[in-house]
């Protein structure tokens, strides 16, 4: 018989069972279930809902069944629906009828509103702490190579020369953000639902508080019909965690690109790439790529989230059991990409040659040219037309700038001195950009001064 099956006079349809049973996937919570259980049982005790002795007969019993679960000895069944139901019912299997005191004030629907925040508080601090391997990972890629220049690109075409380490900078900044998000999520996942019972809150004399303090929740929720309605966090969570897919995305495309022949920038260690079943010559980067591809599905169960929240009428409805699937692989997606992304890029070997002479042979210089003559006196935009037309000529003329004599220079402007040849290399022409935030390598180091000060409050 059905926990639930008392004004039942027929049992429930088989596929029925199947379809709207979620232990398949939901016994990933069991450890949180069991957690707020023991919880709840020793608020029940202190508040004399139920007898001490009691309350010791089925907190241990939750510890054997635990034990059971986690050894794999358990056995859940989709005719018990979900993981609550299943460990109530084994718990009364293991201790006796005295087992069906736990659900004393409680509903599945506050309780299943508390297992998928105890989840994602876990997982937001795991996250976390892989996001800041991430960064670190970028960090001393960015200390390494304060002197590798490589072009900056706007719309994919080469427009001036930064650092290596300003590039990789700049997304230890976008993780930081992303940090950030995920912290200060945290204080909304972390109030306690507890005692909203099924929406109406309970009869019994409980203390939430007290429920919420073992739990080590800020506090509880205030109102319990959103205490069971309320899936916010999972929208949220998934929405943070599709602007860390956005990032981490946009860097393997990168990536991606940089280890092509077009590009020959970097080169991905052996133990972060694979190769073809017919083509012997093929590395790929198939993880740069499949993270990438990941992202997708990242998307995907935050639109599903937001879809299925949005006809709800208040309170609980059972379209919210669709929360843990999307949920749950996000959280396993972005861990089995953040766990390869650390080494991968700590890994990479950076082809600095190569990278310099694709600035070296370029243009990208340009901008500095008509910065020249702005300090002539020339206003920008005329300056800004004598220099493309400078660059018309050697583009015709096969050459690049530095490759002109002083007599070609002065041809096109008679302000143009020798000093120009100091003022176009690609050194120069990066340590130019002296701005806060900027590309100069003394500015890039006063990023990494900034990155450093965020690492050590984390
Ligand atoms: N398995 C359900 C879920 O995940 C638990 C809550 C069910 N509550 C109910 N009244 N049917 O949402």
């Amino acid at each position: 018989m059905k926990l639930w099956g008392g004004r039942f006079t027929k049992p429930t349809n088989e596929l029925v069972d199947e379809y709207t049973a979620s232990i398949r996937f939901d016994q990933k919570l069991a450890k949180y279930d069991i957690q707020g259980s023991l919880a709840h049982v020793n608020m029940l005790a202190k508040c004399e809902i139920i007898s001490k002795e009691d309350a010791e007969i089925i907190a241990e019993g939750l510890q054997a069944v635990a034990k059971k679960i986690e050894a794999g000895e358990a056995e859940l069944t989709e005719v018990n629906e979900d993981i609550h139901m299943n460990i109530e019912k084994l718990l009364i299997d293991e201790v006796g009828a005295v087992g069906g005191k736990l659900h004393t004030g409680r509903s599945r629907n506050d309780q299943v509103a508390l297992d998928m925040r105890l989840y994602l508080r876990d997982a937001l601090v795991a996250l976390s702490q892989q996001l800041l391997d991430v960064q670190q990972a970028l960090y001393k890629q960015a200390t390494e190579n304060l002197d590798t220049i490589l072009p900056g690109y706007t719309h994919l075409q080469r427009a001036q020369p930064v650092l290596f380490a300003h590039h990789m900078m700049a997304y230890v900044f976008m993780f930081q953000r992303d940090l950030d998000r995920l912290a200060d999520s945290f204080k909304r996942v972390n109030q306690s639902p507890l005692g909203a019972g099924a929406l109406a809150g309970t009869s019994f004399p409980i203390d939430r508080h007290y429920v919420a303090e073992q739990l080590n929740f800020d506090g509880i929720c205030d109102n319990s019909l959103d205490a069971v309605s309320d899936r916010d966090f999972v929208v949220e969570f998934l929405s943070n965690a599709s602007l860390v897919s956005v990032h981490l995305s946009r860097l393997c495309e990168e990536l991606v690109q940089w280890s092509s022949a077009e590009f020959n920038f970097v080169e991905l260690d052996d133990a972060f790439c694979t190769g073809s079943s017919m083509m012997p010559q093929k590395k790929n980067p198939d993880v740069a790529e499949l993270v990438r591809g990941k992202t997708g599905r990242v998307y995907g169960h935050l639109m599903g989230m937001l879809t299925t929240l949005k006809g709800l009428p208040l309170a609980y409805n059972k379209d919210m059991q669709e929360d843990k699937e999307g949920m749950f692989d996000t959280v396993e997606t972005l861990q089995g990409a953040l766990a390869l992304f650390a080494p991968m890029i700590e890994t990479m070997d950076i082809k600095k040659d190569n990278m310099y002479q694709a600035v070296a042979k370029d243009y990208s210089n340009a901008t500095d040219l008509a910065d020249y003559l702005v300090g002539k006196d020339l206003p920008f935009r005329e300056a800004h037309a004598v220099v493309g037309q400078v660059v018309l000529d050697c583009i015709n003329q096969n050459k690049y700038l530095l490759d002109l004599s002083i007599e070609e220079f002065q041809n096109f402007s008679p302000v143009i001195e020798k000093d120009i040849y100091d003022v176009l290399s690609p050194e120069a022409v990066v340590n130019a950009r002296n701005v806060a935030g900027g590309t100069a390598k003394n500015r890039v180091e006063e990023q990494i001064v900034t990155a450093e000060a965020l690492f050590s409050k984390s």
